[in-house]
């Protein structure tokens, strides 16, 4: 089973870095911000957001997988505001 770190690696840090900080010169937002609720994270993932049209659409994703990627962006966000 992947874990929710690896399905991140996977699919998401190429764009918003490993450590969820994403890319400011390309315009990526940090995936750590937390602006979405998990539900609206889970959606955003594999249906896509109307507020957030330049982000991709992940609809082989499953529901379960999405769950553990949110866990892991929380564990990043945490980490985040213990370095700050
Ligand atoms: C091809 C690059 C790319 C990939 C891959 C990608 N994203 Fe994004 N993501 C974006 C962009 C660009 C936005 C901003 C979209 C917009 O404003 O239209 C975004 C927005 C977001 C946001 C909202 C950030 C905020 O400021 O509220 C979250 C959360 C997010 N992505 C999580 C993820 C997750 C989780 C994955 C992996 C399943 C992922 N992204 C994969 C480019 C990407």
């Amino acid at each position: 089973m992947a874990t929710g770190k690896d399905m991140y690696q996977d699919y998401c840090a190429g764009c918003h870095r490993p450590s969820g900080v994403g890319k400011f010169f390309l315009g990526i937002p940090a995936s750590i911000s937390a602006e979405l609720s998990r539900a609206d994270t889970v959606r955003l993932i594999r249906e896509g957001d109307p507020r957030y049209p330049r982000m991709p659409v992940f609809p082989q994703i499953k529901f379960s997988q999405a769950q553990k990627i949110y866990d892991h962006l929380e564990d990043l966000r945490e980490r985040h505001m213990l370095n700050q």
